[in-house]
This record gives C-alpha cells, sequence and structure tokens, in this order.
C-alpha cells in the first residue's frame, strides 16, 4: 500500500519541526515546502532530517522543494505559512498579509491536492482557517485548525508541574478562539480520571488557566525572536496522524460550526473526532453557565476577527 503523502507548507520552525515529529513516527512519506525565494533551504531541512533517521532509528521520505507541483496529489496538507508578528507592524498589518500568504497557499493546494485533508497553523488562526476553507472550496470537514491541541496541552503541563504527575496523566478540553478568549474547561479536566477540582483549589486553578491564555506570549517574551514551536509542531503532527492511520482521536480542533453550538458558520475551538477524511464528528458538550457565556465572548471575538480580515481583503 502507498505511504499516505503529508505536504508540509511553510518550512520555519513549526514548519520544520512538524516533519521532524511526523518524519520519527513514520507517518508518511513528507514534502516540505517553502517559497522560491528560500531556494535550498526547504532542501537543505529535508535532507538533515533524513539524516536523523538511522539515529533516532525511523525511515522517511523526506523532500524539501519550492515547487508544488512536488505536493501534488497529498493527502493531507498543513499549513504553516506566514509571518510572525515584528516590530513596527500592527495586528491589522500581520492579519492582511498571513490571509494572503493563506489564501496563495489555498488556491495551490485546490488545485494541486484536491483530495487533502487540510491542518491549518498560522496565525492569527480562526481566521486562517476560515480563509482556507474558502479559498480551497472544500468540504469543511475536510479543513481544520490546530490551536486547541496545543492549549490544551499546555494547560495540562502546568497541571501536571503543579501536582508532580505524569503529563500523559492529565486529560482536558478547551473551546473557542486561540487567543485571549480561549475557554479552558475546569468541568472537562481530571488527573487519571479524578476531577481536577478535587485536587486543586480554584483560585490555583484560575492562575493556570490564566498561564495557559497567555502561554503563547509567555514563550514569545522568553524568546524574543520568534514564538513557540516544539509544542505547536507536536501538536499539528498529531493531528496529521489521527487523519492518516484514522485512529478517531477526540481533540479540541477549530472546526466549522454552523449549528453546533449556535455557532452560525464559523471555525472555532470545539471538541471533535479527528479521523480518516478530517473532523468526523463534533462533540457537543453540557457546558456550565460560565463556561457557556465565556465561550459566547470568544465566538463573538472570533466572529470580529474574521469581518476584520474580510475588510482588510476588500471582501
Ligand atoms: P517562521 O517564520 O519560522 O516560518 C514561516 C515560514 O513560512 C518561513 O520559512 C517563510 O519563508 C514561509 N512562507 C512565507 N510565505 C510563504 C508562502 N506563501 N508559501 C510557503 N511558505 C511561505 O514561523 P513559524 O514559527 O514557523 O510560525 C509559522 C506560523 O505559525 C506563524 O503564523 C505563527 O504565528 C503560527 N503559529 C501558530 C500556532 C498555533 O497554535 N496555531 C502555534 C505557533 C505558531
Ligand atoms: C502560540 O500560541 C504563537 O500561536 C502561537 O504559541
Amino acid at each position: 500500500m502507498p505511504k499516505p503523502k503529508i505536504s508540509i507548507i511553510g518550512a520555519g520552525n513549526v514548519g520544520a519541526t512538524t516533519a521532524l515529529w511526523c518524519a520519527a513516527a513514520e507517518l508518511g512519506e513528507i514534502v516540505l515546502l517553502d517559497i522560491p525565494e528560500t531556494e535550498g533551504m526547504p532542501q537543505g531541512k529535508a535532507l538533515d532530517l533524513t539524516q536523523a533517521g538511522p539515529i533516532v532509528g525511523f525511515n522517511a521520505c523526506i523532500r524539501g522543494t519550492t515547487d508544488y507541483e512536488q505536493t501534488a496529489d497529498s493527502d493531507v496538507v498543513v499549513i504553516t505559512a506566514g509571518l510572525s508578528r515584528r516590530p513596527g507592524m500592527s495586528r491589522e498589518d500581520l492579519l492582511a498579509a498571513n490571509a494572503r500568504i493563506v489564501a496563495s497557499a489555498a488556491e495551490r493546494i485546490r488545485v494541486t491536492s484536491p483530495q487533502a485533508v487540510v491542518i491549518v497553523v498560522t496565525n492569527p488562526l480562526d481566521a486562517m482557517v476560515h480563509c482556507a476553507w474558502q479559498v480551497t472550496g472544500f468540504p469543511a470537514r475536510r479543513v481544520v485548525g490546530q490551536a486547541g491541541v496545543l492549549d490544551a496541552a499546555r494547560f495540562r503541563a502546568f497541571i501536571a508541574m503543579e501536582l508532580g504527575v505524569h503529563p500523559a496523566d492529565v486529560s482536558a478540553m478547551l473551546l473557542g478562539g486561540h487567543g485571549d478568549t480561549m475557554v479552558p474547561l475546569i468541568s472537562c479536566t481530571s488527573v487519571s480520571g479524578i476531577p481536577i477540582r478535587q485536587l486543586l483549589p480554584a483560585d490555583r486553578l484560575q492562575q493556570l488557566v490564566q498561564r495557559t491564555r497567555d502561554g503563547g506570549a509567555e514563550i514569545v517574551r522568553l524568546l524574543k525572536t520568534g514564538s513557540a514551536y516544539y509544542a505547536p509542531a507536536a501538536a499539528a503532527a498529531q493531528m496529521v496522524e489521527a487523519v492518516v492511520r484514522d485512529s478517531r482521536r477526540l481533540l479540541a480542533c477549530a472546526a466549522y460550526c454552523d449549528r453546533e453550538y449556535g455557532v452560525g458558520g464559523f471555525y472555532v475551538g470545539v471538541p471533535v473526532i479527528l479521523g480518516a477524511g478530517g473532523v468526523q464528528q463534533i462533540v457537543e458538550l453540557q457546558l456550565e453557565e460560565e463556561e457557556r457565556a465565556a465561550f459566547q465572548r470568544s465566538v463573538a471575538a472570533v466572529k470580529a476577527l474574521i469581518a476584520e480580515m474580510q475588510q482588510l481583503l476588500g471582501n
């Protein structure tokens, strides 16, 4: 049987590290693509990654390219192409610049990989996944955004650090946009089945929720010249794995919600079952009153972001 073909658009920090995690897990044949101005860079990274195989013990075919033809007929395409915010650049500048980059990638994917599942990582995530869906014209279940896996992992890591337990024993779910309004769900957080409220006091939990909301900014402050990429890439690779292995993982992803949660036709972070073909099901939860209100605030923020993007792009 042919190996699944996984293309990663953008061979920067998140893209190359996603390639590494996918290669290490032998998820398929990997193509790492960047813009023509970077000719040599994606090829060099692909070769470097290939040479890690004998040491780590994986056998992966990784190619670097600047030519979309090399990505043709991919089963999964991960979009990490885009700018991070630079000094002097406004939020609007970033929104407009990345929307143009994601739209151009989506246009190419629409033609070269018409059956692919597209996983969007570029920020601002909730707007970029909406843009990729609109431009590809793919069914919504085949376009999905990565944010919730990362944000939930941050929350899980903070809880594990606090309790001194193995992070794999901490389970968490999260709703909403990838930003200040995200909603880590205390009611859905547990450690080996024990509700978190039995293990940590409410005020400490709130501090960990806030640290999760600020998780990306905390790393930007420390790195000074870029944003997080190890955990974001691990999150993207986990989503790739769910799709290519049809493992039906129940994960927080940015998925297109219409009647679901009463969202009305926008991408927002919700629990989904992810497997072959993309989003197989959106899972609707019974929310506590406070969680419901916070989710509605987050959905409103996502809608405002998308309206701003459409205005900047003149749509
Ligand atoms: P980076 O600057 O290291 O890499 C971005 C790459 O995209 C560069 O190599 C650049 O040449 C390439 N690129 C630009 N335009 C392109 C195009 N039209 N086609 C193909 N490639 C193109 O940035 P990094 O750290 O890899 O981050 C990438 C994006 O992911 C950013 O927007 C960042 O904010 C976002 N991000 C999202 C996360 C999430 O949870 N959703 C987490 C971490 C990062
Ligand atoms: C993060 O949360 C920058 O979205 C990125 O780290």
